[in-house]
C-alpha cells in the first residue's frame, strides 16, 4: 500500500502570517491543499500531517480521514517525521511518501514516475530532485566522481564549491516504511541550524547498504517551494500559466491573460471566450460558446452554452443555456437563472429563481423569489424581502409585467400574466390576469407656480 506523511509544523517565518506556512493561499486555495490533491491523485491510502505552529488551524481543515500527528517544539524535517513515528510504525511493510506542505507544485505525474523507478530499482530512498535554475536556499544533492549519490547537503551547511550544484531537493522522497523507520531513528542534529535533518537520511540508508536513488523531475518547476510572500506570487505565476496554456490548448479562448486567474477545479468548454480580469474559483463548470469577462468574479458555479456574463460577481449559482447577464452584476445564493434569461446593468439576483426568458434589463434587486418564465422586470423594481428580523419570498407568476419602481412587499404572489402599475408599492397579492395599481392619485393644481412664485425671477 501506498501512504503519505506531510510535513506542516512550520511557522514559517518569512511569510509573515498569523497562520502556519501551509495554510497560506496560493490561487486562494492554502498551499497544503494542493498537497493532499496529489497525495489522494497517487492513491495513498492512508495520510498523516504533522503540525505543530497554530496545529488547530490545520486539524480545523483537513477531511476526517487524515490523521494528524502533533510537533512541539519544532525541532527539523527530520524531528517532524519521528513524531508521526506510531503512523510509520502502522506502516512498516509499505511505501510511504514524505511531502512538505510547502511544495504545492509537485505534480502527480511526477510522484508516480518516481514511485515506478523507486519500485523498479528496489530502493529504500527515493528522493524527487531536479536541477534547479536557483539553486539558493535549497538542499543540494551530492554525488561522487560516478554519479553516485552520497548526501544532501542544506544550502547553509553548503562549502562555496557545493553550493554551485544545481541539482537540488525536492522534499518529496518515497521511503521503504521499515527503512524509514530506521533512517528517523538515527538523525542528528550535528549542523548550522542544530536541527534535525530530514535529508540525513539519504546518507543514513546509504552508509547501511541499502539502495538510493534521486528521480529527476523533467519539468524542474515542480520542486520549487514558497518560503515568503514573494515565492507564493512566483509559484502562482506558475500555476496561473499552466492552467492558462492548458485552457487554451483544450479549446478555450484567452485573447489576453492580464488578470486571468482560473483555479485548476474549474472545467471549461471549447470555444468559450474568458476576458481580461476574470477570475473563476471552486466547483465551476461552464459550457460552450460563452463569453465570460472583462472583469468578473464566478465561484460555484454551473454554467451553461452560449452564456455572456459581463462585468458579474456570480457565486454558488446556476446560469442556463443563453443566459446573457451584466454589466454590473451580482447573482449569488443559490440562484438560478433559467435559459434566455436577460440581467441587465446594475441588478442584483440573491436566492431566488428566475424562469426561462424573463428579463431585468436595469437598476433592480430580486431577492428570495421565485419568478416564473417570460416575467419582464421595469427598471428600479425591488423585492422588499426583510423586514429587520425576517426574510420572505416573493412569488411572480409567468408573463406577469412589472411597471418601473414598483416595490413588492414579501411575502407576495402574482398571479400570472398579472400587470403593476410603475411606482407600484405591492402589500397584497394580486390574481392573475389583474392590474394592480398602488400608488397616490396624480393632483394637478393649475397655474400653481405662477400664484406661488417658488424660485426667484430670472433677470
Ligand atoms: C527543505 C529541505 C531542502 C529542500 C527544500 C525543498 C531539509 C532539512 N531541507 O528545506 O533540502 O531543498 O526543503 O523545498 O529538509 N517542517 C515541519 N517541522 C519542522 C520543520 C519543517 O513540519 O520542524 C515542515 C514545514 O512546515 C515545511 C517543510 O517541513 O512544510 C519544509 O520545511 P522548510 O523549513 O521550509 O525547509 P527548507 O529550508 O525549505
Ligand atoms: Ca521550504
Amino acid at each position: 500500500m501506498k501512504c503519505a506523511v506531510i510535513l506542516a509544523g512550520g511557522k514559517g517565518t518569512r511569510m509573515k502570517s498569523d497562520k502556519p506556512k501551509a495554510m497560506c493561499n496560493l490561487l486562494f486555495k492554502p498551499m497544503i491543499d494542493y498537497v493532499i490533491d496529489t497525495v489522494r491523485e497517487i492513491g495513498a491510502g492512508d495520510i498523516c500531517v504533522v503540525t505543530g505552529y497554530k496545529h488547530e488551524v490545520i486539524e480545523n481543515h483537513l477531511d476526517s480521514d487524515i490523521k494528524t500527528a502533533l510537533q512541539e517544539p519544532q525541532l527539523g524535517t527530520g524531528h517532524a517525521v519521528m513524531v508521526a513515528r506510531d503512523f510509520i510504525k502502522a506502516h512498516t511493510d509499505d511505501d510511504i511518501l514524505i511531502f512538505y506542505g510547502d511544495g504545492p507544485l509537485m505534480d502527480a505525474d511526477t510522484v508516480e514516475k518516481a514511485y515506478k523507478y523507486h519500485k523498479e530499482n528496489n530502493n529504500s530512498i527515493t528522493l524527487i530532485s531536479a536541477l534547479a535554475d536557483d539553486p539558493e536556499g535549497i538542499g543540494h544533492i551530492k554525488r561522487d566522481e560516478n554519479g553516485k549519490l552520497e548526501r544532501i547537503i542544506e544550502h547553509k551547511d553548503a562549502t562555496d564549491e557545493e553550493k554551485k550544484i544545481r541539482e537540488s531537493n525536492s522534499g518529496c522522497y518515497w521511503f521503504n516504511g521499515k527503512d524509514l523507520l530506521y533512517a528517523i531513528s538515527n538523525i542528528t542534529n550535528n549542523n548550522v541550524q542544530n536541527e534535525y535533518y530530514l535529508t540525513d537520511c539519504l546518507e543514513i540508508l546509504i552508509k547501511a547498504g541499502k539502495n538510493a536513488g534521486a528521480y529527476i523531475a523533467e519539468n524542474n518547476e515542480v520542486i520549487l517551494g514558497a518560503n515568503d510572500r514573494k515565492q507564493l506570487n512566483d509559484l502562482s505565476t506558475i500555476m496561473r500559466r499552466n492552467i492558462n496554456t492548458s485552457l487554451m490548448l483544450s479549446g478555450v479562448d484567452i485573447p489576453c491573460t492580464d488578470g486571468v486567474i482560473i483555479a485548476k477545479s474549474v472545467k471549461i468548454a471549447p470555444s468559450t471566450v474568458i476576458l481580461p480580469n476574470t477570475i473563476i474559483l471552486g466547483d465551476t463548470t461552464i459550457g460552450l460558446g460563452c463569453t465570460i469577462g472583462p472583469n468578473s468574479y464566478i465561484e460555484n458555479s454551473e454554467i451553461g452554452d452560449n452564456v455572456v456574463l459581463d462585468n458579474c460577481k456570480l457565486l454558488d449559482s446556476t446560469v442556463e443555456n443563453d443566459v446573457d447577464a451584466g454589466p454590473f452584476v451580482k447573482i449569488c445564493n443559490n440562484s438560478v437563472l433559467k435559459k434566455g434569461v436577460h440581467i441587465g446593468n446594475f441588478v442584483e439576483v440573491k436566492n431566488s429563481i428566475i424562469g426561462e426568458g424573463s428579463k431585468s434589463a436595469h437598476l433592480t434587486y430580486i431577492g428570495d423569489s421565485d419568478v416564473g418564465s417570460d416575467v419582464n422586470f421595469g427598471c428600479g423594481t425591488v423585492t422588499c424581502n426583510y423586514d429587520g428580523k425576517n426574510k420572505y419570498r416573493c412569488s411572480i407568476g409567468d408573463r406577469v409585467f412589472i411597471g418601473c419602481n414598483t416595490n413588492l412587499i414579501a411575502p407576495v404572489t402574482v398571479g400570472d400574466k398579472a400587470y403593476i402599475a410603475a411606482g407600484s408599492t405591492i402589500t397584497d397579492n394580486i390574481p392573475e390576469d389583474a392590474l394592480s395599481v398602488a400608488r397616490a392619485r396624480q393632483v394637478i393644481k393649475e397655474n400653481w407656480v405662477n400664484e406661488k412664485k417658488p424660485c426667484k425671477e430670472k433677470k
